[in-house]
């Protein structure tokens, strides 16, 4: 089977908090392999692509102008299981409810925002994996 590979980003809070350091320890720790790594600042058109299963949600355009508030980190990420393996690590979408341990869970908060601000992305299957690194990887 070969290794799998998953896209993450360290979105704009976490960059402007200074967690990435912190954020990709923990990706470190737990063992998975950083293949490629860059700051990137996406526009809109890269961000339609990403995010175009969520098109017409409420959170959609408070959504896009979060990511496009400042620079994330995009990170091509490899290990077995690597999909599931970092979602469990990021934790639940909600920042507040997720488990402590996780990173959401430990860094992340409810701010009175339209989005929730929650540090990462992972790509959840290897369709999505491989649709999303091709987008930010292109
Ligand atoms: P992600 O795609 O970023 O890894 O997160 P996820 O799978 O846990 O969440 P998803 O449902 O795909 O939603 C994408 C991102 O949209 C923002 N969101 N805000 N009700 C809300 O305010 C709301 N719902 C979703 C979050 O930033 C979420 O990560
Ligand atoms: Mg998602």
């Amino acid at each position: 089977m070969a290794t799998e590979e998953t896209l993450v980003l360290v979105k704009p809070d976490g960059v402007a908090r200074g967690l990435t350091g912190a954020i990709l320890a923990r990706i470190e720790s737990k063992g998975y392999s950083l293949v490629d790594l860059k700051l990137v600042e996406p526009d809109r058109d890269l961000l339609e692509q990403h995010y175009a299963e969520h098109a017409g949600k409420p959170f959609y355009e408070p959504l896009l102008d979060f990511m496009m508030s400042g620079p994330s980190v995009a990170i091509r990420l490899a290990g077995n299981r690597v999909i599931e393996g970092f979602r469990s690590l990021a934790g639940t979408t909600d920042p507040t409810t997720a488990a402590p341990g996780t990173i959401r869970g430990d860094f992340g908060r409810d701010w009175g925002l339209a989005v929730q601000q929650n540090l990462v992305h992972g790509s959840d299957s290897t369709e999505s994996a491989q649709r999303e690194l091709g987008i930010w990887f292109a």
